[in-house]
């Protein structure tokens, strides 16, 4: 571990959290979830241009988002047909000058029927709604990204792309082929700055699952399964999208977001539908909470917070408004941090505190509650340390360091903020993993199991607390270039190799991870409980080095 004094840190930016100036395509805008992702987007300043069949919906719709003064187009395209498809990209070409930032393939449609009675009509209306349209789209959009530089496009995938649910075989298939079409493209067009992710949403209360909704034992069922105990609502969609579009994600790459957590089983959906999606003309729509951006009102606790990433989620926690209270075990770089966020005025307190030592976590913690008097909205655990060495040469000192900094700390911290957090009625805890917890690396068994079991800490703790309202997520970054790295960033050829690796090709900043904790801690992200969200550029999705 670096014991290195404290670095020059960037400051991080303070528009990064908008999409003014972008130009964005949503398909299927209509309704449901793709009329939330397109307010999100144009509430975040983007120009966005969505398309739906029914031309009386969409225009109920742009008259919707005219009244609310946002900058909103749209045209009629069923984008199952390739010369429509041709059509769209034609208009949006035109319209926005040929560059476009953005493109959200959302439109698709479900057919609800047992496997031995999918036709073959049912099988090419989900190939071509949900697949070959998300594809195609993705192709005629590329010169159109290209154009700007990079962009972003985002699939909605289906939580039925990774588990069996009954009656949905064809269209979990094309589900699952646009899960791995996200990583192949992930790794192909980052170099021309495009990163593609995908976001898999589990049961949201759209027009399309509307049926399902009137089976009351079946919403009980599912409410039961999901441990937030709801039903997702079509802006917990929106915001991940719109994450994934905003700068904070750029080291996002090849990734699939599922918008809850679930058991990895079969799930039987009943006496299901045996039509084709529902057809109710659009619904009225909430609007969506212009301040849901923002972490003002709230606290805090950062571990690790004088160097690399904890630096940076600190003032990235800091800057969206949290007043955070953070450690360190050297009092003198931690006072030289405190003197910048002050300088900066932000509200960061500090103390020095051994995360590896029970009894100084306990005294943190009481700092924290005394300080805050009692309630704690986000607790990141971010410190850790690295013993790189053969699995042989491993002493039980150095087993003992790791786990006591990396996993014992986080676990005991959790337990402990646990009523800090229930305090405030909900929260967030974020862990900061490892791509090391799932990707065997040399040298690194014991810091690889470590980020493993906190990985697997994530999904248990996200199901046991859900109930007190207190999501649980990770973060698993790549390499990061930070003090804790130091030793592996001065080394040429390594760097070159992970370059090479890393579809985006370089490394990582801290403030790509920063974005990405601090967004699993605002409300957009209220649906996202129990993930591990890798923050790599693309490098464990590329099968090419
Ligand atoms: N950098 C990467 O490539 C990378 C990749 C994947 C995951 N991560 C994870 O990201 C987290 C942060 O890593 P980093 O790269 O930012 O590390 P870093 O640059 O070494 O910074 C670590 C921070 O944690 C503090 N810290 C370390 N041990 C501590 C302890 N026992 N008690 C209290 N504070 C402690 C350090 O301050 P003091 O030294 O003064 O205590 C410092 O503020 C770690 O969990 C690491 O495993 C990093």
């Amino acid at each position: 571990m670096s014991r290195s004094s404290a670095p020059e840190h960037t400051p991080i930016q303070t528009n990064r959290w908008s999409l003014a100036g972008s130009t964005a395509l949503v398909t299927g805008g209509s309704k449901g979830i793709g009329y939330a992702i397109v307010e999100e987007l144009a509430r975040l300043g983007s120009a966005v241009h969505t398309c739906a069949r029914s031309q009386a919906d969409l225009e109920k719709c742009l008259q919707q988002l005219r009244d609310s003064k946002l900058n909103v187009t749209g045209s009629v395209c069923d984008v199952s047909s390739p010369s429509e498809r041709e059509k769209l990209m034609a208009t949006v070409k035109s319209q926005f000058d040929g560059k476009l930032n953005i493109l959200v393939n959302n439109a698709g449609t479900a057919v609800y029927k047992p496997a031995v009675e999918q036709t073959m009509e049912d099988f090419k209306l989900l190939i071509s709604t949900n697949l070959e349209s998300a594809f195609h789209l993705s192709q005629l959009a590329y010169p159109l990204l290209k154009a700007c530089g990079g962009g972003s496009i985002v699939f909605i995938t289906s939580i039925s792309g990774l588990i069996a649910q009954d009656n949905l075989s064809v269209y979990a298939s094309t589900k699952g082929a646009m899960n791995q079409l996200t990583r192949n493209l992930a790794c192909e067009w980052a170099r021309d700055n495009i990163r593609t992710n995908s976001v898999a949403p589990g049961y949201i209360k759209t027009p399309l699952t509307e049926l399902l909704l009137e089976d009351e034992e079946f919403v009980a069922r599912e409410n039961h399964r999901v441990p937030l105990g709801r039903w997702g609502e079509p802006e917990d969609v929106a915001g991940v999208v719109a994450f994934l579009c905003l700068p904070p994600s750029c080291y996002v790459n090849g990734q699939k977001w599922h918008a809850l957590s679930y058991p990895l089983s079969s799930i039987s959906t009943g006496s299901l539908l045996s039509e084709n999606r529902s057809m109710s003309s659009v619904q009225e729509h909430a609007p969506i909470d212009t301040n849901r951006w923002s972490l003002a009102g709230t606290t805090a606790l950062v571990t690790g917070g004088s160097k690399g990433i904890g630096y940076a989620i600190v003032e990235e926690l800091a800057r969206l408004g949290s007043a955070v209270h953070t450690c360190a075990r050297s009092e003198a770089d931690l006072e030289k941090c405190l003197q910048k966020w002050r300088d900066s005025k932000l509200k960061v307190t500090g103390s020095v505190c051994d995360v590896s030592s029970p009894s100084e976590r306990e005294k943190l913690m009481a700092t924290v509650k005394s300080q805050f008097d009692g309630k704690l909205n986000i607790l990141v655990n971010n410190a850790g340390t690295v013993v790189c060495k053969p699995t042989v040469d491993q002493t039980l000192e150095d087993f003992k360091l790791v786990i006591s900094t990396n996993l014992e700390s986080a676990f005991h911290l959790s337990q402990l903020a646990y009523p800090l957090l229930r305090a405030c009625g909900g929260g967030s805890i974020v862990f900061i993993t490892s791509i090391s917890g799932f990707i065997g690396q040399d040298y690194l068994s014991v810091y690889g199991s470590s980020k493993g079991a906190i990985n697997q800490l994530t999904r248990n703790l996200a199901c046991e607390w859900a109930k007190d309202n207190i999501r649980t997520n990770s973060v698993a970054p790549g390499f990061i270039k930070t003090p804790l790295v130091d030793f592996l960033v001065q080394d040429e050829e390594f760097v070159a190799r992970e370059n090479h690796r890393v579809p985006l090709g370089r490394l990582g900043e801290p403030e790509d991870v920063a974005g990405v904790v601090a967004f699993l801690c605002l409300p957009p992200s209220c649906y996202v409980n129990g993930q591990v969200i890798v923050v790599d550029g693309g490098r464990i999705a590329n099968g090419n080095h």
